[in-house]
């Protein structure tokens, strides 16, 4: 184990996220004080394959990761032997992505003589609306909405966590970039079709609300790309010019229904008035609309982090490493990666 007592208020804590396709890299002061931070996406790169690839994405991490480290100590003028704590995503992602982070994690460490901390990039998107936000505390319910993740986490403590439901097939993210393929769209579809649905009529096409009913929490996104899929067949085949706006914003509907309607369901079930979200589709303009807006969303209060802390970032990190090291968690000296964490339980 790494050892160390827990850190004042002064701390500079160094995040490092390299789970999926962007290189983030962050420095906190105390507890949530951003005092820099850098992130390379690699979105153009992943573009032109029309999705992530992931031998591609680690050879990208391994050029950008170092550089980035450098550039934020320089911004912030420290050195790594100032440093109280290092903070890496050791998981869930892929496998050789993770792999470059907690790598150079436990370089820097030794270098350095800084301890490393292992943290769960789920528990790093809970922390991520807590960042800007002074009066959220525990208990809140969690809406963690990605391209690798749809679901809702019961937050009892920090480092306390139950997770409620999540997704039987696709994520959000994954649907939304699916069915921009489906469309013609470029990737990521996410932003694409939050985009072209503010032109477009949500009534336009009667997409079914996946699992709007059923009393269980849990989700289900392939059969609504099935239906949009079918739909683009038809119109196609009677040789019309697809409604891009309409397709995309009744899509959009049907995907925000689906998931206000859990989230309404877990506030009945919990009685947690108090809900967050973040993760890449929490960016989305018609989630945020319905979670503040809707008629369910009088039932609760809801926290949305800055658009920058809903997709991948390293303050996220940094603030739930710096979190658990306080908690008292520490990691093993041979920190690996473990590419399917998953949340829930007790540190
Ligand atoms: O959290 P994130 O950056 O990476 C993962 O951990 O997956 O999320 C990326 C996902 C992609 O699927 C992208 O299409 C989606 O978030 N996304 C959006 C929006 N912005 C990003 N989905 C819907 N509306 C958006 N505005
Ligand atoms: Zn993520």
């Amino acid at each position: 184990m790494i050892g160390g007592g827990p850190l004042g208020a002064e701390a500079l804590t160094l995040g490092i996220e390299t789970s999926c396709d962007d290189t983030g890299v962050a420095l906190i002061r105390g507890e949530r004080t951003v005092v820099a931070e850098l992130l390379s996406s690699q979105i153009r790169d992943h573009a032109r394959f029309g999705g992530v690839v992931p031998e591609f994405a680690a050879r990208k991490h391994l050029e950008n990761l170092l550089p980035l480290v450098d550039s934020v100590l320089r911004t912030a003028n420290v050195s790594g032997k100032d440093l109280g704590l290092i903070a890496v995503t050791r998981g869930p992602g892929l496998m050789g992505s993770l792999m470059v982070g907690v790598q150079a994690a436990r370089a820097l460490s030794q270098a350095w003589g800084v301890p490393v901390i292992g943290v769960n990039h789920l528990e790093g998107h809970l922390f991520a609306p807590m960042v800007d936000a002074d009066d959220l505390r525990p208990p809140f319910l969690s809406l963690i909405v990605s391209g690798g993740h749809t679901e809702i986490v019961r937050v009892d403590a920090l480092g306390r966590y139950a997770l409620l439901g999540e997704t039987r097939d696709d994520a959000a993210g994954e649907a939304y970039d699916k069915a921009a393929r489906v469309m013609g769209l470029p990737y990521p579809g996410g932003p694409e079709i939050d985009r072209m649905a503010r032109e477009g009529d949500p009534g336009a096409f009667d997409f079914p609300v996946p699992l709007e009913h059923t009393k269980e929490i849990e989700f289900s996104f392939s059969g609504l790309k099935t239906a949009l899929l079918w739909q683009v067949k038809r119109l196609n085949e009677e040789g019309r010019e697809l409604p891009l706006p309409d397709l995309c914003a009744s899509f959009q509907r049907a995907v925000t229904k689906a998931l206000i309607a859990k989230v309404s369901l877990a506030v009945r079930k919990t009685g947690i008035r108090s809900v967050t979200v973040s993760g890449g589709v929490a960016a989305n303009s018609a989630l945020r609309t319905a979670l503040t807006h809707s008629r369910e969303a009088r039932r609760w209060r809801a926290w949305l982090p800055g658009f920058g802390r809903c997709t991948d970032n390293a303050v996220m990190i940094a603030a739930a490493g710096r979190n658990a090291w306080n908690r008292g968690v520490r990691s093993p000296k041979d920190l690996t990666p473990d590419p399917s964490l998953g949340i829930g339980g007790t540190d």
